[in-house]
């Protein structure tokens, strides 16, 4: 690429409200948010991105490589997330942006910007490919964590 490529990109803050965000609301919160937590991560903060999942922390600030997050969307770590699809190139080059930048969270501690959590019904009919099915299945523990967690607030 061409040696000034680096500089320019470089100078770019990435938004996190208009760039950010969205992704995540769009691709992760429905499997790592206020309703479910797979792997034990809550992504609506940046204080839960850095207490993580199971595996410690998912995010690095101002270190993309090093971060599990970037390295499980970039698919250089399995499973690729998110779980249900793929996030396009540049979806996956902001939040390496945002990450190298210092992940900076703009706004409230918890993602203000987040949808209602889907109701138990949508989360009935979500597409849940075989992998992530056989997953679940497979890991009854994560879904009596996020059911334990449930029975303190919601009405089951
Ligand atoms: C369909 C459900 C689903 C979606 C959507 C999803 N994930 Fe995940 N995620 C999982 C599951 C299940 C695991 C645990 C995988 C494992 O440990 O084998 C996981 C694990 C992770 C981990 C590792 C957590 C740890 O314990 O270290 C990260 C980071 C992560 N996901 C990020 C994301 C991001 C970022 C998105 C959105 C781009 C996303 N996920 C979307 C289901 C999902």
């Amino acid at each position: 690429m061409p040696a000034g490529w680096w500089a320019l990109r470089a100078q770019q803050t990435v938004s996190f409200g208009k760039q950010v965000l969205p992704v995540l609301t769009n691709n992760c919160f429905k499997c790592h948010g206020e309703t479910l937590q797979l792997s034990g991560l809550d992504l609506r903060s940046r204080a839960t991105m850095l207490k993580g999942g199971q595996h410690g922390p998912v995010i690095v600030p101002g270190n993309a490589e090093q971060s599990r997050l970037y390295r499980l969307i970039s698919g250089q770590e399995k499973p690729r997330m998110p779980m249900d699809g793929k996030l396009g190139d540049a979806e996956v080059a902001t939040l390496r942006e945002w990450i190298n930048q210092g992940a900076p969270w703009e706004g409230s501690e918890t993602a203000a910007a987040a949808p209602a959590a889907p109701s138990t019904k949508s989360l009935e009919d979500m597409e849940i490919p075989a992998e992530a099915r056989n997953y679940w299945a497979l890991r009854p523990a994560i879904i009596g964590l996020s059911a334990s967690r449930c029975a303190t607030r919601c009405r089951r």
